[in-house]
């Protein structure tokens, strides 16, 4: 018998951003009230967790990411009540909450960077990372994640400063012990008021290389998935770098003085041995890391079960992998697998039934696509930076550098802003024209809806056992050919088969796992035999041993 698992090994994570889920202040800017009032939808779904992007102050050049205070909440969002009643709202509906944190910049409008800006003798002035210059050129050659020196100069005090994301996110410096003590109170601050655990931003990216060496080169120079290299060089010393290791220890110690435990969910990249060092040689570090795998995503049996095999032997138990299909910074799935609602709902069913923490982003359980904007009139600053590479190109590449289109408001109903925010208000992004068809109100009655699928997959993994937290046992190539993805999962006595068919042709299994008890079916009505079992293309069923 398996001991009971903490609640975060168990919990299905829905990812909220805050500016475009609901607006409840009518100015077309979603907020924390507008969350509050759709929290009972989140629920219903199935989630037992939120994670909330960033909320506190900000002058909102990256939407959150550039805070200039820890301690209250961004205007435009609400204030500290509303951030205190959207917590205690959560929990009383049994739901868990996370915050998300940049413990590795703030913005450059923040108090701290200011003064730290304002003489090379201020108190501050070593809270972020200063150096000087090579001459007239930057102190060494690392790049920024987004391309560019990441040095910044600053003619005032003749020293130039770190940003490892852009120009207007300075880096704080960890080494100094009065910034980590100010960023642990910031964790303890949050954590008292009672949230569940933070989402923790570039993480891989907070401390760096002590004596500044200048980076390997390599020859990429579009940057490589994992993030290893980019523009022309190895991101050897200043990312990952073992320090980072040791503060995430740091800060589960300090995590795990709360009950009921907390959590802590990474986002880091780089090779797979630097991701799961996060997690701790003893599993005393990060509780979860984001895995990137599934981003490149196939609607293909060969890609999924490779994902999933890869998953499982770096992470078994009591390891958990966390299964992502995107975020606020990457291109909707659906899009990436030509909008087709059939095949997105067979790419759920792997998500919410894998052994692992699913985190789905807002939206993506009703299908919205990405919105396509040209780089030319992007919001996002990271958009804006690349708005001079010519829109074909930006796709020829497969690049996705605005991520406006990821971000488009969350579509309620067929009104023409979806529900958003009022019709007579201009919402910050466009809401999508396909609302009309593609929203929570027209998808709620239809019971073979994706939102209904995502909702029937996500009610039977709460009360199933053997999802939440059993055994995968992924059946090989060899033994079920090119089409089909077959998984068992295993607790106690309790076995769940899962089978999907993503070819063009029916598929016959005979997987004698004894599995005569169907749990759900996408796709495809009751068969009339168990075993051998006929799926038809573009369709998945979950069985189960009756005992
Ligand atoms: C993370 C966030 C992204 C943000 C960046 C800088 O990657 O997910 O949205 O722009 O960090 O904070």
């Amino acid at each position: 018998m398996t001991q009971s698992q903490p609640w975060w090994q168990k919990t299905a994570i829905y990812q909220i951003y805050p500016r475009s889920f609901m607006d409840a202040s009518a100015d077309g800017i979603g907020d924390l009230r507008g969350i509050i009032s759709r929290l009972d939808y989140v629920k219903d779904l199935g989630f037992d967790c939120i994670w909330v992007s960033p909320i506190f102050r900000s002058p909102q050049k990256d939407f959150g990411y550039d805070v200039s205070d820890y301690f209250s909440v961004s205007p435009e969002y609400g204030n500290m009540s509303d951030a205190d009643d959207l917590i205690a709202a959560a929990h009383s509906r049994g739901m868990r909450i996370l915050f998300d944190l940049v413990l590795n910049h703030t913005s450059r409008e923040h108090p701290w960077f200011k003064e730290s800006c304002s003489s090379r003798t201020n108190p501050k002035r070593d809270w972020y990372i200063w150096q000087d210059g090579r001459g007239t050129r930057p102190p060494n050659n690392w790049k920024s994640l987004v391309g560019g020196s990441a040095w910044h100069y600053d003619g005032n005090t003749d020293q130039w400063y770190f940003a490892s994301f852009l120009p207007f996110q300075p880096d704080l410096n960890f080494r100094n012990p009065e910034v980590s003590k100010a960023m642990f109170d910031v964790v303890r601050f949050w954590l008292d008021k009672g949230v569940d655990g933070f989402r923790l931003d570039i993480f891989h990216c907070i401390f760096k290389d002590e004596r500044f060496r200048n980076n390997p080169f390599d020859f990429r120079y579009v940057p490589t998935k994992n993030l290893t290299a980019g523009f022309f060089q190895k991101w050897k010393y200043n990312l990952n770098r073992p320090e980072n290791f040791e503060l995430a220890r740091d800060l589960r110690s300090l995590i795990d003085t709360y009950s009921p435990q907390r959590l802590l969910l990474g986002e880091v990249f780089g090779s797979d041995h630097a991701i799961k060092n996060y997690l701790g040689d003893r599993r005393d570090g990060l509780n979860l890391v984001f895995l990137w795998n599934l981003l490149p995503i196939k609607a293909e049996a060969g890609f999924l079960r490779d994902v999933i095999r890869h998953y499982e032997a770096r992470y078994p138990e009591p390891f958990k992998p966390v299964y992502v299909l995107g975020n606020h910074d990457q291109k909707r799935f659906i899009s990436k697998i030509g909008n087709d609602v059939s095949k997105a709902k067979l790419l759920a069913l792997v998500q919410l039934t894998a052994r692992g923490v699913p985190v789905t982003y807002y939206g993506e359980e009703i299908g919205m696509p990405d919105g396509d904007f040209s780089a030319r009139i992007a919001r996002d600053p990271l958009g804006k930076r690349y708005r001079w590479i010519p829109d074909f190109l930006v796709k020829r590449l497969g690049l996705y550098v605005n991520r406006d289109g990821c971000r488009t408001p969350m579509q309620w109903d067929n009104s023409p802003n979806g529900g958003f925010c009022p019709d007579s208000v201009i919402p910050w992004l466009p809401v999508d024209e396909n609302t009309v068809s593609v929203n929570v109100a027209a998808q709620k009655p239809d019971e073979n809806s994706l939102l209904n699928v995502y909702r029937r997959l996500l009610h039977l993994r709460q009360k199933t056992p053997a999802i939440l937290e059993g055994t995968l046992e992924l059946f090989d190539h060899s033994d079920v050919g090119d089409d089909l993805l077959a998984y068992r999962r295993n607790h106690v006595d309790e076995t769940v088969l899962i089978l999907i068919n993503w070819g063009k042709n029916t598929v016959q299994f005979h997987h004698q796992t004894g599995c005569n008890h169907i749990l759900l079916a996408i796709g495809m009505k009751r068969p009339v035999k168990l075993d051998p079992i006929a799926i038809p293309p573009d369709a998945g069923i979950i069985l189960t041993r009756s005992n």
